[in-house]
């Protein structure tokens, strides 16, 4: 198997392996060589019907031609520059159209980069030092946000190295419970300087909030005077055009993106309100910086995925979810044949399983998914030729490449896949 000698090789230069832990697992990953639409291609020769899509970056397939033609040409014309070009303008023109809290937007390279310059923009504008979190949720791998953190962190014990100065600055408190956070945020008045929340936990498996649980949610930190930041670096551009504030008419203060917004290039965004974004440097004294901010290929490939996208609105965003409803249609239907009592979770173009007959709602009840049958669950698609995150806590994505054939299969894997776990 090349995949097996790949990893060996790797293993000897590159820590477990993997530049990403979540890409490993047991005994080793396959290792890919291309990927096209819904399908994703490995060195062993196999091509499987891919759910994870680059963690929800991939919302209009593999390689969709548009935007690589437009990475291309840009390729031709230069890779970095380092002083600004009109691409970015048009880029952060079209996110503020699009995105209803966005005044202003800063390029970035990650959603990482992006969370972490969010927080601390809160933490300037409001003059105040705590961060509250939610429980299962995870906003990228820096020292502020990694208590109790959702995807790779959530099989940590705890992430060593993290300053305790910095973590002692933030508070996590469970999701879909208003109560809790409203405690909190009293307790912790006068030093809250911001809520960053998944609008949709994705990372702990999917957790959907409940009805009325965003609105809670703005209507506290906003009576507290404290900033809510919404981390749609999944939901964004995916849930809806306008992301999880458009999907659920809520406006916060900040947001953070990225994945969907450039279909597989490293871009990133922070926006939100005028006054606040304006702390930024140059215009303010919050220093954030990159070299590679709006890359010109990455900012050529997005803004042709933004236009795809804000063309196609009418027809992608209810076509992936139809899409997607029937999968978990499906899933439930032979979940009932096998006499398996799951949860399956699902928002838009979303889904996961959840091997425990309770409803999942919150970093808690996820945990009390089997892990071993998820891990049966992944290997036997796996053997049906269909690749889904190698993780419980973690989302299916479809796209717009996923077509009716795909589903079909994928209904019929996982029927398989349950009558042997049921075995
Ligand atoms: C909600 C959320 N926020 C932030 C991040 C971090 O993004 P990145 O991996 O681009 O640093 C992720 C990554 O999966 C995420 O899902």
């Amino acid at each position: 198997m090349k995949s097996e000698q790949l990893y060996t090789r790797a293993k000897k230069v590159m820590p477990g392996g993997v530049n990403s832990p979540v890409r490993f697992y047991d005994p080793y990953p396959f290792f890919a060589t291309s990927a096209r639409g819904s399908r994703i291609t490995t060195a062993d020769h196999k091509t499987y019907l891919d759910f994870c899509m680059g963690y929800g970056a991939m919302i209009l397939g593999h390689g969709y031609p548009s935007v690589i033609e437009a990475a291309k040409s840009q390729l031709e014309n230069g890779t970095l520059f380092c002083v600004p070009t009109e691409r970015e303008i048009k880029l952060a023109e079209m996110i503020n159209k699009v995105v209803p809290s966005a005044e202003m937007t800063r390029l970035v390279n990650t959603g990482s980069e992006a969370t972490m310059h969010a927080i601390r923009l809160a933490r300037a504008f409001t003059k105040r030092k705590d961060v509250v979190k939610f429980a299962g949720g995870y906003h990228g791998a820096h020292d502020y946000v990694l208590a109790k953190a959702g995807s790779g962190a959530a099989s940590l014990p705890a992430c060593e190295g993290v300053l305790e100065e910095a973590a002692a600055h933030t508070h996590v408190v469970p999701y879909n419970d208003p109560a809790s956070l409203e405690r909190e945020i009293e307790k912790n008045k006068s030093s809250t300087a911001c809520v960053i929340i998944e609008p949709v936990l994705a990372n702990i498996g999917l957790v959907a909030p409940e009805k009325g649980y965003l609105n809670e949610v703005r209507k506290i930190t906003e009576q507290n005077d404290v900033l809510l930041i919404f981390d749609e670096v999944v939901t964004g551009f995916r849930l809806a055009l306008g992301g999880a504030a458009e999907f659920f008419g809520i406006k916060p203060d900040l947001s953070t993106f990225a994945k969907a917004i450039g279909n597989g290039f490293p871009i990133a965004a922070i926006t939100g309100r005028r006054e606040v974004m304006q702390q930024l440097a140059p215009a303010g004294n919050v220093y954030q910086a990159s070299t590679f901010a709006g890359n010109p290929v990455s900012v050529a490939a997005a803004t042709a995925a933004l236009g795809t996208l804000v063309e196609g609105k009418n027809a992608i965003y209810p076509q992936i979810a139809r899409m997607c409803d029937n999968i978990v249609d499906g899933i439930k239907d032979m979940l009932s044949a096998a006499k398996l009592e799951c949860a399956v979770n699902s928002i838009g173009s979303m889904f996961q399983v959840f091997f425990t007959p309770e409803k999942v709602k919150d970093e808690a009840s996820a945990r009390k998914s089997d892990a071993a049958n998820f891990r049966r669950l992944f290997d036997e698609l796996i053997k049906r030729d269909i690749f889904i995150p190698p993780s419980q806590f973690e989302t299916c994505f479809v796209s717009y490449a996923h077509n009716e054939d795909d589903a079909d299969k994928t209904i019929e894997a996982y029927g398989e896949a349950f009558r042997r776990i049921k075995k």
